[in-house]
């Protein structure tokens, strides 16, 4: 891990506060970045390379509203064959590069049948629907993970700018096939009003590390059973760039606004 910090350190800006883990089909994030650089995986010693579709494999570092901020620009997940505590490494970069902050963010699919396609969903709350660590029905987690004062901050934020932001639970299911309709009858029952096959071994890493979290999902498709359409991977990385308008808008004003430590 030593050689690979040195490596990304020595490329980035000083004073990085903010990371930012961005999901299929988000990554035109990194526009918005001044005296942008990208490291690109496969050039960072012990580094690995992210292999799907949609997810580019970079770090992607430089400056907006005066804070220094890196970009992963692609992740690993567990259905890669990551080992789950492996599937987080992007976060232990973060943290050795002194990030207070991590901006979580993803592709989901939408539970519940009265949202939008491409609305955005902030998590304060996650289940864990991947039965990797215990086999009993998992129960929402939520008491001392999701910082209220932050998920408020960030409400009032998405207000302000007009972007429609639902608030929700976050459900994670290892992949990589889509969930079947009674899996999506389930997670809802459980709670559960979006769903996806990355970000908890990430959000669990944040927690342990002490890290401030904001986890933000871009819902792309109505979950298994809930519209009647099947879901192709084409098609949630279609929409998460159509939404991204308003994803971009969001990030962009948190980092404004975000006061950091
Ligand atoms: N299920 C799981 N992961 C996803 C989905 C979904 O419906 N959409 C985007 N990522």
């Amino acid at each position: 891990m030593n050689t690979t910090i040195q490596y990304i350190k020595q490329k980035c800006p000083d004073n990085i506060k903010i990371g930012i883990v961005l999901g299929s089909g988000l990554n035109a994030f990194c526009n918005s970045l001044e005296s942008k650089i990208s490291i690109s995986y496969n050039d960072i010693p012990g580094f690995r390379q992210a292999s799907v579709k949609g997810h580019k494999g970079e770090f992607v570092s430089g400056s907006l509203h005066n804070h220094n901020i890196i970009c992963a620009n692609g992740r690993f997940h567990y259905y890669e064959g990551y080992k789950y505590n492996d599937v987080a490494v992007i976060i232990d970069v973060f943290k050795a590069l002194g990030c207070d902050l991590v901006i979580m963010t993803n592709a989901s699919g939408c539970v519940i049948k009265e949202w939008k396609v491409g609305d955005l969903m902030l998590i304060n709350g996650h289940l864990d629907y991947s039965f990797t660590k215990s086999k009993n029905k998992p129960t929402i987690i939520s008491d001392g993970w999701y910082d209220n004062s932050l998920l408020s901050k960030v409400i009032e934020i998405a207000r302000e700018k007009n972007v429609t932001l639902r608030e929700g639970i976050y459900t994670w299911t290892t992949g990589p096939s889509y969930e079947t309709i009674s899996e999506i009858e389930e997670i809802k029952q459980l709670g559960g009003h979006a769903v996806g096959m990355s970000g908890l071994p990430e959000i669990e890493r944040i927690y342990n590390l002490n890290m401030k979290m904001i986890g933000l999902c871009c819902l792309t498709n109505h979950a298994s059973g809930i519209s009647g359409k099947e879901l192709t991977h084409s098609e949630v990385v279609e929409k998460a760039q159509n939404s991204h308008t308003d994803f971009i808008k969001l990030l962009n004003a948190i980092i404004e606004q975000i006061e950091i430590n």
